[in-house]
């Protein structure tokens, strides 16, 4: 199972990192990054809608890969996954979430920045991990230097990818896919801007496909 996800995101190439404010625009937004060719949705636990919407797109929009973000206890790794989350996201090495999700095939993407959070990612069975903030810790440079000892680890980065970047984090082999915020900013989504959603993820989009040979 977690394999399988995991392939998504390589092969959508970017992950949306959502903040929705009403479970109102849940589907929308949704809809408007499928339509741009991002089948993907992470909705972070950091508004009190998060549940809801992931409810709403879990049920309502299938097509669509719907995950947790920002999950930072066993308690919200539940509760997003009965709400219907294929997949957690945890800013950090949040090692009870990673049991608990491991235990039950739950595919988790857990924070490492660090030569010993890497450690402790593999001890508890990673070997994908995210890292982030990306830009802030130094972006590729740091990845690359950090990768050197751990061969058997990729990366997703978030913070700071946008369009102008992409496809420089793209063309790096440690590099699974990306995360990010760009596509569909909390302004965006709550002004209901689901056209501009739509056309800036086609353009992302645009750029992955140079990279999946499609
Ligand atoms: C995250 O939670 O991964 C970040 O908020 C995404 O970073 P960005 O907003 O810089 O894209």
């Amino acid at each position: 199972m977690a394999s399988l996800i995991f392939d998504r995101f390589h092969t959508i190439g970017i992950i949306p990192v959502l903040e929705i404010d009403s479970a109102a625009r849940a589907v929308p937004v949704a809809e408007a990054l499928s339509a741009g060719g991002l089948p993907i949705a992470e909705v972070t636990l950091r508004t009190d809608a998060a549940i809801e919407s992931i409810h709403r797109i879990a049920d309502d929009v299938p097509s669509v890969i719907v995950g947790a973000g920002t999950v930072i206890n066993r308690d919200q790794a539940k509760a997003a996954c009965d709400a219907g989350a294929q997949f957690l996201v945890s800013p950090g090495m949040a090692e009870d979430v990673v049991i608990w999700a491991v235990k039950n095939q739950i595919p988790v993407l857990a924070g490492a920045v660090t030569p010993t959070e890497i450690m402790r990612g593999l001890n508890l069975g990673l070997t994908l991990l995210k890292f982030f903030p990306s830009e802030t810790l130094g972006g590729l440079k740091a990845i690359k230097a950090i990768s050197d000892p751990f061969p058997q680890v990729r990366f997703i980065p978030t913070g700071g990818i946008r369009l102008e970047n992409l496809a420089e984090y793209l063309r790096m082999e440690k590099v699974h896919a990306v995360g990010g915020s760009w596509m569909a900013k909390r302004s965006m989504i709550a002004e209901g801007r689901f056209n501009e959603i739509q056309r800036v993820a086609g353009e992302a989009r645009q750029v992955i496909a140079e990279f999946r040979q499609e």
